[in-house]
């Protein structure tokens, strides 16, 4: 049965490619992203696959954003079968002394509150009588600190215990909660990465490589990957998985 799925960080890199691989899969996708000409591209491929398929402006670092973006997904839609939590940043790269205070609490907000603030809003139109299944990207960084990454660590953590907390309590409510790190993707994330200054981030040389050495992964291919656990088909409620491992 054709569902309705959640995407955010559709506009470009992983999430614009899970959210045309859902939608191929014969579903509508709710595609979310800052507003953008990126996300209008987005929409319109959308649409050339489903027709009902629609992509709404909403910074996920603000809380007045997300409700309106919700009044309008609730307008449209009476029930999410999934929610895929992939919007992210990687920034500030910078030592955690030096981080400016505004752009790390802006981190934390898009890559942890926002998607609690998302999640909660959409409570009434997410599990009951349907379930829902709550996907979230992960990373290698919620398990390792890096230097230079420490926003992005905490959040990636922070994300990982959020998803097994709704796990824990999805479990009365038909709400099932995955989180599954990608690998090493080539996005703009990756290319922000290896324009970091060495000083902020000691690891650079070995992300140089890695983008040299043909090491990153098609975001496509990591979609088709990702489908059937964005989809609520395969992965136990509560899981931590890593795209490499499957
Ligand atoms: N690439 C990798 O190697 C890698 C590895 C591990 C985990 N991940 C994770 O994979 C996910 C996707 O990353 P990516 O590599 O595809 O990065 P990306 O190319 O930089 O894309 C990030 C997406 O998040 C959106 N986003 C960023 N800030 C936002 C905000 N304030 N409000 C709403 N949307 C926002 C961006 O949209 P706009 O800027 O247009 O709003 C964009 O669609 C992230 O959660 C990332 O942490 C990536």
């Amino acid at each position: 049965m054709k569902g309705v799925f959640l995407v955010t960080g559709a506009s470009r890199g992983l999430g614009r490619s899970i959210a045309l691989e859902v939608a191929k899969s014969g579903n509508t996708v709710i595609a979310l992203a800052r507003p953008s000409i990126d996300l209008d591209n987005v929409e319109s491929e959308l649409q050339t696959i489903d027709k009902e398929s629609i992509a709404i402006g909403c910074d996920m670092a603000l809380e007045s954003e997300i409700s309106t973006a919700v009044t309008q997904i609730k307008q449209r839609f009476s029930h999410l079968s999934g929610i895929i939590h992939n919007a992210g940043t990687i920034s500030p790269i910078s030592n955690l002394m030096d981080a400016p205070r505004e752009v790390w609490e802006r981190a934390i907000k898009v890559n942890l509150v926002g998607v609690q603030d998302l999640t909660q809003s959409l409570d009434s139109i997410i599990g009951g009588q349907s379930h829902t299944r709550i996907l979230t990207i992960s990373s290698g960084a919620a398990q390792r600190s890096l230097h230079g990454w420490s926003a992005y660590c905490v959040s990636k953590a922070g994300l990982d215990m959020w998803t097994k907390c709704v796990a824990e309590e999805g479990v009365n409510e038909n709400i099932s909660a995955v989180a599954i790190a990608p690998g090493i993707v080539d996005t703009a994330m990756q290319k922000e990465i290896r324009d970091a200054d060495e000083s902020d981030f000691p690891l650079l040389p070995n992300f140089i490589d890695y983008y040299r050495n043909g090491e990153l992964s098609n975001p496509d291919d990591v979609a088709e990957k990702l489908l059937p656990f964005c989809l609520g088909e395969s992965g136990e409620n509560g899981d931590r998985l890593d795209v490499r491992n499957l």
